[in-house]
């Protein structure tokens, strides 16, 4: 963890509520939420299914709307800001990666990759060259070129999470990203997610229901029935020794700034 940034929230939630009107009845999916995430933290969102997990971390991504309370990312209220800053919020901010990878089939892997970048403008040299150092990192050089279902579930996450680099995010929000994974493959993806936390600072957040990868945060968030039962730090996270993308991140740091 970064040490300098740490006692910065980059992210505050106040009383955050978010209902569905489902037929006669309101669900309360996220229920009145206080929440401060520090820069540079790796927290777990644990709970039971329907808890209000996901719900949670699409309001933190600017895919949902509160119903009330506040969403305090850096500067920005998500709660009240406007669609172009929101825009900028999901293209800049946050990566997303999800539980069964959402690679587009008819796209090469370098191609996903690439498509954050696509959709900013960036120009195709420029998409083409970090992407391709994307794919390195994260030791799929040599798969660049195949199509999803040429690859294996850990691969396709892998590259999922390249995607959710491409824009440099300070924030990655990953829900249940080893829950199609077998373990071997699953504590691989942990690992990369972990590596990024320490190499680069990135805020991570991510759902699960395995203790095995909670035990890689910092923190475990335990919701139910849509508020926060319980906060509990992890006095040593899996840390995994020399992690094989160490170098590869710091360049990518370099790249970046
Ligand atoms: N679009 C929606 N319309 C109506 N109700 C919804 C909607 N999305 C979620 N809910 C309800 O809100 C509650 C929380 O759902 P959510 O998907 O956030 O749970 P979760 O903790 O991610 O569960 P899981 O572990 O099964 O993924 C559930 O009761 C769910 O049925
Ligand atoms: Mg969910």
């Amino acid at each position: 963890m970064n040490e300098t940034n740490i006692d910065k929230p980059i992210i505050r939630l106040i009383n955050l509520t978010r209902r569905y009107k489902v037929g006669p009845n309101v669900v309360e999916a996220v229920a009145g939420i206080d929440l401060e995430i520090a820069a540079g933290e790796f927290v777990a969102l644990m709970g039971a299914s329907g808890s209000g997990k996901s719900t949670l971390l699409n309001l933190l991504g600017g895919l949902d709307t509160p119903s009330s309370g506040e969403v305090w990312v850096g500067e920005v209220n998500l709660a009240t800001a406007k669609r172009n800053i929101l825009d900028q919020h999901r293209q800049h901010t946050v990566g997303f990666v999800f539980q069964s990878f959402n690679l587009l089939s008819t796209r090469t892997a370098l191609e996903n990759v690439e498509m954050p970048m696509l959709l900013v403008g960036e120009r195709a040299a420029a998409r083409r060259t970090r992407a391709h150092e994307l794919l390195a990192q994260i030791g799929l050089a040599q798969r660049s070129d195949h199509l999803p279902n040429a690859l294996s579930g850990g691969e396709q996450q892998r590259v999922a999470i390249a995607r959710a680099l491409a824009n440099n995010p300070l924030i990655l929000l990953a829900d249940e990203p080893t829950g199609n994974l077998d373990s071997k493959n699953g504590a691989e993806v942990m690992r990369i997610l972990r590596s990024l936390n320490q190499e680069r600072g990135l805020t991570l957040i991510v759902v699960t229901h395995d203790p095995a990868v909670a035990a890689y945060a910092d923190r475990v968030v335990r919701l139910l029935d849509g508020k926060i039962v319980e906060i509990s730090m992890n006095a040593a996270p899996t840390i995994e020794a020399v992690p094989p993308i160490t170098p590869v991140m710091s360049q990518l740091q370099e790249a970046s700034v």
